[in-house]
């Protein structure tokens, strides 16, 4: 533990060394079954050759220019997340919270200054800063920052007459994850994603996803939405997107994209050349290793196994992003004990383990961290 950060962050006493494949490894050398990946973030595995390659071939050729010039990189990077979704024009950020910034910005601007409210979900998190935390569904996280940022209106996940019931004459965009990931991943029901994009239509206001968790394959598609068959106008990414390396994209259709004109929105390292190169290996690493397609088999396999240990009172989640629901609430001691036994996953609440391995993970290390949590589930 350091006496230097701010403790913000309820830190496990572990420092890491080295990470290979689905394994980290602590200053002593013990290794790590990692079912948490950086939280939904190491998709294509830790260490992996082919993405270092290019983040040291790129950081030798090109670092840095601004964003008064292009770099190959983010051009094409651009291109290739078009290309997984089929429409749109991307802005590169840093992180979630700020690709979600800039499509809370983007819909201000888009319907300014007639429209500007956005409703989200109770349960749901958009990230930290400002803006974000005031999408962000959760009371406890707002404590001691008000006053918080208007124009933010939550109602029900998954109930979709309450989401009706919140839309006024101001109301310019509904804002939700596909399934809510930090709330205990609850995957929203197919009529509900309909029924927002039904709404939308009718009252004139985007629809966006915070993909931020769910995307980059970890649901067996590129994007979540994909899988629910619903379009947003916008959505965003980070986590996944660059297998640990700090980016974030908002990506929206043309029709809202062009709101946003030059001086409106910026980033000095949003879209830097390194990072951009990092994410277009690791999409082309996902690609090539059909590790968005085997995101879903896996899926389905981890959660068959896992909905047969004891205490498991539902197994919920798509593809790789797995919530285990116990009969009592003990997770949070659960949680401990795997980390004990070399397992790592964690717990979103008294009673939920997530579970959101790397994409690579094999059927043979699923069986080793379901074996490893029936041992402590028998004992606790
Ligand atoms: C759905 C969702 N949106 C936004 C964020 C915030 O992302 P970041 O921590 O990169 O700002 C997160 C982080 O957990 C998230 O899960």
């Amino acid at each position: 533990m350091s006496n230097f950060l701010m403790n913000t962050y309820k830190r496990n006493d572990i420092t890491f060394v080295r990470g290979d494949g689905c394994y980290l490894y602590d200053t002593n050398g013990k290794p790590y079954l990692d079912c948490l990946a950086g939280i939904a973030v190491v998709a294509s595995g830790h260490g992996n050759a082919f993405i270092a390659q290019a983040i040291a071939d790129q950081s030798q050729k090109l670092t840095h220019v601004s964003n008064l010039f292009s770099n190959e990189p983010q051009l094409a990077l651009a291109e290739k997340l078009v290309q997984t979704c089929g429409f749109g024009k991307v802005f590169f950020a840093n992180s979630g919270a700020e690709a979600n910034e800039c499509a809370i910005k983007l819909v201000r601007k888009h319907f300014s200054p007639k429209k500007y409210k956005i409703i989200c979900a109770l349960g749901s998190f958009h990230g930290r800063t400002m803006a974000s935390l005031a999408a962000t569904g959760q009371p406890a996280k707002w404590e001691g920052f008000a006053p918080l940022l208007g124009g933010f209106v939550h109602a029900a996940f998954n109930d979709l007459t309450d989401f009706a019931s919140k839309i006024d004459d101001q109301t310019a965009a509904i804002m939700v994850e596909p399934i809510l990931g930090e709330f205990g991943v609850i995957p929203a029901s197919d009529s509900f994603l309909h029924g927002l994009r039904e709404l939308c239509d009718r009252h004139n206001l985007a629809l966006i996803f915070d993909e931020v968790q769910t995307g980059i394959g970890r649901t067996g598609a590129w994007w979540a939405f994909q899988g629910y068959g619903v379009e947003p106008d916008i959505f965003t990414s980070a986590k996944g997107l660059a297998n640990g390396l700090p980016i974030g994209a908002c990506i929206a259709k043309d029709s809202f994209a062009s709101s946003l004109t030059p001086g409106s929105h910026g980033s000095t390292f949003g879209g830097g050349a390194v990072i951009c190169r990092a994410a277009l290996a690791n999409l082309d690493y996902l690609e090539t290793n059909k590790l968005v397609a085997g995101a879903d088999d896996k899926g389905d396999y981890f959660r068959s196994q896992l909905v047969t240990l004891p205490q498991v009172k539902e197994v919920r989640g798509r593809g790789l992003m797995i919530g285990c629901v116990l009969a009592n609430p003990v997770a949070a001691k659960i949680n401990e004990l795997a980390l004990a036994s070399g397992l790592i996953i964690n717990n979103t609440s008294d009673d939920v383990l997530r579970l959101v391995p790397p994409l690579i993970i094999s059927y043979e290390q699923m069986d080793s961290a379901v074996a490893t949590l029936n041992n402590i589930l028998s004992e606790v």
